[in-house]
């Protein structure tokens, strides 16, 4: 998650209004999520009623409310209910700022200079050619879902695939509007088009047909390729961005084996572009002549940024890793080659080639390209990215550059080292996950944290000396370990500051220091583990956290 620092203009200039409160009457939810609401629950921890009211909920599913309904008989613990019951249906009580479908109408106009007409789509982004005005002509309607990060009025591709994942579990075949399904194909379809647009970008505004007021993102960074300051709200080349929108299709594609959907709109379009886009990344820094070659996208930020070799970071060797210069917590990478990016990438690339084989494009290598791309990663991180920790031994580095270097830490925003096996990479007792493991959740990590209100990961993202709930919660998704996973369940219990809603981060030290009250992605992760444990070990929701 990224937000700007301090005193920035970004900060002014666009977390104002895009949303549109479901009724005028109903609170916007920053505010809301500020205030503790009644009744508070009934244990020690007396954790506030923070969903708001029905009328006020930005999407419904009866899916979801029997689950909370369900899990109100399987956990007994009061407060661990209610920070159930408050968080996981976050993302659709508060984020879904828009549904819709795509405005297929085209502009025909005359190219004064050309002498000839061309046509665009309905954006006036995309320049069509006849077969695609024959596509569109022929096209069902499409789906778009705008869902918004929370307290930041923009559409993360990482963010918002996270958020929807919280509801893979319910998710069902349906070709209903109002549906989950439909929400996860609006979702899928408008990141397949902020993809096609801006495909080095990671966070996007709201699509022009939603007509929410878009702003100029533009700021002091100095970023090319140049790009759309009024589709994208921030333009950091995060490789789990793309990953996460493989991760959305195949998650989609299981659970409702809806494959044929994939093959209707610009599905395989945009994830050409994300192979395209990938491979160019895996580009070293100097070629056989010595001479220094760029990378395809550069960044420059006054704060915080990579301004240094001409805004290409420093120097990587081509290994086969995809080279990303931002974290899932939008700072920018010491070294480049980002493992737990990379591990994800891999995955995804693999569990969405079977849905490329269902819908390739004539005469295209789609799917074989996929699946190279997938082994020659896993392959190189076998090869460069395991190295030797002094006290546990062979561990997986955080970020390497291919010349030997490697930073050996964690950070709590997912993909980390710690969710590998969350994210399929590994199995939890690979003997080298398993090392990285524990170092990661003890003090020989330089990012962790400890105190008496919460122990965990911390970010440089956020000040130091504050654990993220969201590294709680992946400890509790990685573990087989029953006493482990009910210390973490009692940290996050007893440090949400009574709103009983996940925070980014906690102070470990002093109760009631925390940042960002509306996070919807920790809070549908929450939910997730809560699920899970239902799921693997029911025994653990009937204890009590008091
Ligand atoms: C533009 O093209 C049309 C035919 O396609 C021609 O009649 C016209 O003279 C051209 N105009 C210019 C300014 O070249
Ligand atoms: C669709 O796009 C066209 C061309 O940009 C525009 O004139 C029209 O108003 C749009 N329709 C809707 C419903 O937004
Ligand atoms: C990708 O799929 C291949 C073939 O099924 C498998 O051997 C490999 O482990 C998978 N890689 C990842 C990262 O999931
Ligand atoms: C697929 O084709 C593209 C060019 O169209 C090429 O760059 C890529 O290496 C090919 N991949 C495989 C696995 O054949
Ligand atoms: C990992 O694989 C399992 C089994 O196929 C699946 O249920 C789960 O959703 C996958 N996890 C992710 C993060 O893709």
């Amino acid at each position: 998650m990224w937000i700007p620092p301090p005193g920035s203009l970004l900060l002014l200039t666009l977390t104002s209004t895009l949303v549109q409160p479901v009724s005028s009457q109903c609170p916007i939810y920053t505010g809301y999520a500020y205030h503790k609401h009644l009744p508070l629950s009934t244990g020690k921890w007396q954790l506030a009623s923070m969903r708001p009211i029905p009328p006020c909920r930005t999407f419904k599913s009866r899916e979801v409310e029997e689950t909370i309904e369900r899990l109100r008989n399987v956990i007994v613990d009061p407060d661990l209910f209610r920070l159930f019951e408050n968080t996981w249906p976050s993302t659709l009580d508060t984020t879904v700022a828009w549904t819709g479908v795509a405005n297929k109408s085209v502009i025909v106009e005359l190219d004064p200079v050309m002498n000839k007409t061309v046509t665009w789509d309905a954006s006036h982004k995309f320049q069509l050619t006849p077969e695609d005005v024959k596509k569109l002509e022929d096209e069902e309607e499409e789906e778009l879902s705008f869902v918004i990060t929370g307290d930041i009025e923009a559409m993360w591709l990482r963010d918002s695939a996270n958020q929807l994942q919280a509801y893979t579990s319910v998710l069902r075949a349906s070709k209903e509007k109002g549906s989950l399904a439909s929400l996860f194909r609006g979702a899928i379809n408008l990141q397949a088009r902020y993809i096609l647009g801006d495909p080095f970008c990671n966070a996007f505004q709201a699509p022009i047909e939603s007509k929410i007021p878009r702003k100029s993102s533009a700021n002091s960074d100095t970023i090319s390729p140049s790009y759309d300051y009024m589709a994208v709200f921030s333009c950091q080349w995060e490789l789990d961005s793309v990953a996460s929108f493989l991760q959305l299709s195949a998650d989609y594609a299981r659970m409702t084996g809806d494959v044929a959907f994939f093959g209707k709109h610009a599905w395989a379009a945009a994830v050409r572009k994300v192979l395209d886009i990938t491979q160019s990344m895996t580009v070293g820094s100097y070629d056989a002549a010595g001479t220094w070659m760029h990378t395809p996208y550069t960044y420059c930020a006054p704060y915080g940024g990579t301004p240094i070799n001409d805004c290409n970071g420093s120097p990587h060797r081509a290994i086969g890793l995809v080279r990303s210069f931002h974290r899932p917590s939008d700072d920018s990478c010491i070294y480049q080659y980002l493992i737990p990016s990379n591990m994800m990438y891999a995955v995804a690339l693999n569990a969405s080639a079977p849905i490329m084989a269902a819908v390739q494009p004539h005469a295209s290598n789609l799917t074989a390209w996929m699946t190279a791309m997938s082994s020659s990663i896993t392959t190189a991180i076998a090869a460069h990215a395991v190295v030797r920790d002094p006290t546990h031994g062979p561990i997986f580095a955080y970020e390497i550059d291919g010349y030997g270097s490697a930073i050996l830490m964690d950070d709590p925003n997912v993909p980390s080292l710690l969710s590998a096996p969350y994210l399929n990479f590994t199995s939890p007792s690979n003997p080298v996950y398993a090392n990285t493991r524990r170092k990661i959740l003890s003090r020989d990590n330089p990012y962790f944290t400890w105190g008496p209100v919460i122990e965990g990961v911390g970010s440089m993202h956020t000040l130091p000396g504050r654990a993220w709930p969201m590294a709680n919660i992946m400890a509790i998704l990685t573990s087989s370990d029953d006493v482990e996973i009910a210390r973490h369940l009692r940290w996050l219990v007893q440090s949400t500051d009574g709103y009983g809603l996940m925070h980014e981060s906690v102070h470990s030290q002093t109760e009631g220091v925390w940042s960002r009250q509306w996070f919807s992605w920790a809070n549908g992760l929450f939910g997730q583990a809560i699920l899970d444990l239902e799921r693997r070990k029911p025994w653990i929701l009937r204890m009590g956290f008091q």
